[in-house]
């Protein structure tokens, strides 16, 4: 068919939770948007299925308890929530193999739990200096975003356990890099955008709660609402530009708009062609933010066997296969669920084997924590983000050593009529859904402010 060709004041390139907020944000301020979506859905980064008689949110699902710009995005579209199931005691396998139920305080010797809270203050002291929308501000950002995390740990701590779970939650829970990869800035950002260490890590917090229909729902009923402005398999492939106007050429679709917004992942940006090209000092910092690498892994059981046994689902063991589990069972079903996750280099020789063992070696981890019943789920999914086209890893991207720095404060200006709005370049919420909804209300106001200075 001919392809469509339109006039809107707004162009969104990418209908996740970034992009379809700031459209949503537009069209109530009563500008014209299209959004155009490379993917034959909605909701980028969160994705829901039902495969084999289970329901798998294959993306971002957890609504952290102080998430207040999502929360009020939920209370908005009338969505309700339920919170995880965490009754009972957790699990946690020492490097030594040697399994320990416990709740509260990770059951480590008492000097190792001193330790973690001394390497938490000093985090959370550097995190509270920082303006958590401008990183490279803090008076030492050059030096501290010089010094690797796992240095900056070796040169606090001789608790090699101590350090191991501090550096777990940033590097293998947050970025999904190891910590030799990026910086304290880097980490110090991911701890402000939580306001502390605590916030992020808790997770009686950070996984309080999760959407019922699945978090693309939020995305989908944005969606919805926008109506005919949506158009899927609209992959952009050119962003033409000058002053005052754009064009974006999509597959199917040419949209001749006053702004664009760019609401894809930074490591995408250069998947479009911009003519002219986007500046230089853009061209080199885009090279720097990558995606980490996590494997999402899900098995659903035909009932939640562990509960009965007095255990939450929650267990951590930085050295398995799985490093993280918890109980991920959808009130709505029978079946109990356990999520789990594989980690950076753990993931890649995941991905490295044949299917069947890929999947013993996972199905073997999560017994290690809850016991052999754990080796024969009725559903399995690994959700496999780094091969989809239009993602390239999970959970998000970040900069590399030395890149936040240097070439952070540029990331969030506009380049003429061109926005960007990813959670990967928010500062509270970044890295999150939360992040997303925040960073398309503030691009929705910017440029709502400029159509109306310019009408
Ligand atoms: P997102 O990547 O979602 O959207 C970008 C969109 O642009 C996509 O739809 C893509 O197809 C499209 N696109 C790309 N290039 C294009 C082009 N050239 N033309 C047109 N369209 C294009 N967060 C959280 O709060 N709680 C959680 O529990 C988790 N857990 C989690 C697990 C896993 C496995 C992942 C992968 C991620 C999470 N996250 C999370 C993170 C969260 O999902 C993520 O931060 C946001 O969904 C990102 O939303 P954005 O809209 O910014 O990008």
């Amino acid at each position: 068919s001919a392809p469509v060709e339109l006039d809107r004041d707004v162009v969104v390139i990418g209908a996740g939770i970034s992009g379809l907020v700031t459209a949503r944000r537009l069209v109530e301020a009563g500008h014209t948007v299209a959004v155009l979506e490379a993917r034959d859905r909605v909701g980028g980064r969160t994705w829901s299925q039902e495969i084999d008689g289970s329901f798998f949110e294959i993306g971002g699902q957890w609504v952290s308890s102080d998430q207040d710009a999502l929360k009020a995005l939920l209370a908005e579209l009338g969505k309700e929530t339920f919170p995880r199931y965490r009754d009972g005691n957790s699990v946690y396998v020492a490097r030594d193999g040697d399994r320990r139920e416990f709740r509260g305080a990770f059951p480590v010797a008492s000097s190792t739990l001193e330790e973690i809270d001394r390497l938490v203050a000093a985090l959370d002291a550097l995190a509270a200096e920082m303006d958590v929308d401008a990183p490279w501000a803090h008076p030492r950002a050059g030096e501290l975003d010089s010094i690797q995390f796992s240095s900056w740990l070796a040169s606090l701590s001789d608790d090699e356990e101590a350090r191991r779970i501090v550096d777990h939650y940033i590097a293998a829970g947050m970025l999904t890099k190891r910590s030799h990869t990026f910086s304290v800035l880097q980490a110090m950002l991911m701890v402000a955008s939580a306001e502390t260490f605590e916030n992020l890590i808790d997770e009686g917090i950070l996984l309080d709660a999760r959407v019922v229909g699945g978090m693309q729902s939020v995305s989908e009923q944005i969606a919805a609402e926008l109506g005919d402005a949506v158009f899927l398999g609209a992959p952009v492939r050119r962003l033409s530009w000058g002053p005052s106007s754009v064009v974006a050429l999509a597959d199917g679709v040419t949209v001749r708009a006053r702004f664009a917004v760019v609401a894809v992942p930074p490591p995408l940006y250069s998947r479009i062609s911009y003519e002219p090209a986007l500046p230089r000092l853009r061209q080199i910092a885009h090279q720097h933010q990558s995606m980490g690498l996590v494997i999402k892994a899900q098995a659903a059981y035909d009932r939640p066997f562990w509960r009965s046994a007095g255990l939450s689902g929650t267990g951590f063991a930085s050295h398995e296969v799985v490093c993280e589990v918890y109980d991920n069972t959808s009130p709505h079903e029978e079946r109990g669920m356990l999520v789990g996750f594989v980690v950076s280099e753990r993931a890649e020789e995941m991905w490295a084997l044949p299917a069947e063992d890929r999947k013993r070696a996972i199905l073997e981890s999560f017994a290690a924590y809850f016991g052999p019943e754990a080796l024969a789920p009725a559903a399995f999914l690994l959700a496999d983000w780094g091969s989809e086209e239009w993602t390239r890893g999970a959970y998000a991207s970040s900069y590399e050593l030395g890149g936040l720095s240097r070439w952070g404060h540029v990331q969030n200006e506009p380049v003429g009529p061109i926005y960007f709005a990813s959670s990967d370049i928010q500062g509270a919420g970044y890295m999150h859904v939360d992040g997303g909804v925040r960073i398309g209300d503030a691009t929705a106001t910017r440029i709502a402010e400029r159509l109306t200075a310019d009408a």
